[in-house]
């Protein structure tokens, strides 16, 4: 038990690290949470910093994720719930960072990482209809909550998966939901960036 709840601790923290955050204060000495749309993830750091800052962001908060997924299922035992919890624990260090003042990002990479290797498939299905949706609407926060809604969906027209992985993406879905709630209105009044425009400022 112990080791499980370590395991579930330590990806909280792995999670935490916001390379965002990071990155935008080694490059250009910026708090990135005070630039562009003020999130602390790859999309914005697309607007602040450019292309190859935001593909290395990407890549090392999807990285995130699965290590911790792996770190729940070697520590874990037989319980899926484990390997599913260090996911959402990482989920949640990414959006409220303990080295950051809780102040994070929207947890879309991470969850890529976490759900791609709890469940490759649905993940993979999900992901392909959000990519394509980004590149017809051009809007990266549709596209990722198209993801976190599809992937808990397939997960239970899919018999062969277990319940639990559905709960989990389905506890996923909700944490990005809410972390996109000012991104859904700026949909809903046709007012959200779109993927190329710098977004505005917030200090
Ligand atoms: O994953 C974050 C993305 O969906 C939206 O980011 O910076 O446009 O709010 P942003």
């Amino acid at each position: 038990m112990t080791l499980k709840i370590v395991a579930i601790v330590i990806s909280y923290f792995l999670g935490s690290v916001s390379f965002s955050v990071l990155l935008a204060k080694m490059l250009k000495g910026i708090d990135i949470r005070h630039h562009g749309s003020g999130n602390a993830g790859a999309t914005n750091t697309l607007r602040v910093l450019g292309k190859g800052p935001a593909i290395l962001v990407l890549l090392l908060d999807v990285l995130k994720g699965i290590a911790a997924v792996w770190l729940g299922k070697w520590l874990g035992g037989d319980s899926l719930w484990i390997p599913a919890l260090c996911g959402i624990a990482a989920i949640i260090g990414h959006n409220w960072p303990i080295y950051f003042r809780f102040r994070g990002g929207k947890g879309i990479a991470t969850a890529i990482g976490v759900l791609a290797t709890l469940c490759f498939l649905p993940a993979l299905y999900a992901g392909i209809i959000a990519i394509i949706s980004i590149f017809i609407t051009r809007y990266v926060s549709l596209g990722s909550l198209i993801f976190v809604i599809l992937t808990p969906a397939i997960l239970l027209m899919l018999p062969t998966y277990p319940l639990t992985l559905f709960w989990a993406a389905l506890i996923i879905c909700v944490f990005a939901i809410w972390r996109h709630r000012t991104n859904i209105k700026k949909l809903i009044h046709g007012k959200e960036n779109k993927l190329g425009n710098k977004g505005e400022k917030r200090v």
